[in-house]
């Protein structure tokens, strides 16, 4: 097994290891007093429920479960109020614990009900896909969707614990595997030009536990050293700004994986355009890309994409921050006006 250390403002472990999920019970006991309420879903609960409800039983930590439709619709604020009731219906304290048991719409949701019923109780992430291993478990965003867009509604609130069991993943189905990688691929990209060549030689194959790992220890830095997401952290939206409007305008027929890998071949091919890069930098990108079957570009217009991108999230007045490679394992921050992101995306495409 190994350990993780979140140096936020109350730190936390995350514990990495194979067949994890069977000795839960004993790392939770650690961190739990009083009863735990499990949250799942229907594609993960008939999996894993049982596991991990034996595992809390074997030290005496009594469970009860709620499972909610698998998939990114259940992130709503229906099944928001829902998980409320069942937290109240079966009487949780604040001295009691909320597990999420699943990929990170169940990590989202369950955060976020854990962040305010009763102005917060503390929550577990037991992640189950490999996006939300490497990413969404770790950092203590948590949010549900509401109809005028995506994570509108959520807190900032870290978890106690979060195990990882890579063994899990075996019966993840391997498309949504693959669309994980592009996230462990950006990390590669943003701090370890290592990491970054292991992957492009070794693809899809990869070894899960130490390459997992590293992902985790690259967020838990980002995630310490910036918290609320002013400063470092927002690196991690590499290749998100161009890919949230390529995912936009496809209609989500392009996955999340897919339009972010295609996303961060674009900044980078535009990084070399405007002279931030040498020409081996999104070349070398290209390559680790294709060889996990990802997408390298997208069909679409720079106009198609053009309003999206005005309308993202993380813009600030006038200004998008675009995270440019430099090299592989060192970006930069780069503040771009408005008017001037039609350029960067010609120059991308
Ligand atoms: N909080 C954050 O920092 C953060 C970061 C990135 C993404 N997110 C959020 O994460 C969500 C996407 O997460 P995701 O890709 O894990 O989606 P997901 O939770 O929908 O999981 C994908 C699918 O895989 C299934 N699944 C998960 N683990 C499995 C397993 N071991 N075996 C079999 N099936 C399994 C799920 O039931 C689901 O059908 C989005 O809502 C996104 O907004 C949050
Ligand atoms: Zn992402």
């Amino acid at each position: 097994m190994i350990t993780v250390d979140v140096k936020t403002g109350r730190p936390y472990r995350v514990y990495v290891g194979e067949n994890l999920l069977k000795e839960s019970g004993s790392l939770i006991s650690k961190h739990v007093d009083g009863r735990v309420a499990v949250i799942s879903d229907s594609h993960v609960a008939p999996l894993y429920l049982d596991s991990l409800i034996d595992s809390l039983r074997l030290e005496g930590i009594e469970a009860v479960s709620k499972v909610i439709p698998a998939g990114e619709k259940s992130k709503n604020i229906r099944i928001y109020e829902e998980l409320l009731d069942f937290l109240a219906q079966e009487s949780i304290t604040r001295s009691d614990a909320v597990i999420a048991l699943g990929g990170g719409v169940v990590g989202d949701i369950a955060g976020f009900t854990a962040a305010t019923y009763l102005r917060g109780v503390p929550y577990i992430q037991i992640p189950t896909s490999l996006l939300a291993m490497v990413d969404s478990s770790v950092g203590g965003k948590t949010a549900i969707d509401l109809p005028a867009g995506k994570n509108l509604a959520g807190a900032f609130c870290q978890p106690e614990l979060v195990i990882c069991d890579p063994s899990v993943l075996s019966t993840l189905p391997e498309d949504i595997f693959r669309d994980g990688c592009a996230e462990v691929i950006k990390y590669g990209v943003l701090e370890d030009p290592d990491l970054f060549a292991k992957l492009t030689l070794e693809g899809i194959g990869f070894d899960r536990v130490p390459v997992i790992t590293r992902c985790i220890d690259i967020k838990a830095a980002y995630v310490a050293e910036d918290e609320y997401d002013n400063g470092v952290r927002r690196k991690l939206n590499l290749g998100h700004t161009f890919g949230h409007a390529i995912e936009a305008v496809s209609r989500f027929s392009m996955t999340h994986g897919q339009a972010v890998a295609a996303g961060m071949c674009m900044v980078a091919r535009a990084s070399y355009a405007m002279g931030f890069c040498k020409q081996a930098c999104p070349q070398g990108i290209e390559q680790c890309i294709r060889s996990f079957d990802l997408p390298v570009n997208c069909e679409m217009k720079t106009d198609e994409l053009l309003p999206f991108i005005a309308a993202d999230k993380k813009r600030r007045g006038d200004v998008i921050s675009l995270i440019v490679p430099r090299t592989i394992g060192n970006c930069d921050i780069v503040p771009v006006n408005a008017d001037d992101v039609k350029d960067w995306l010609e120059a991308g495409m």
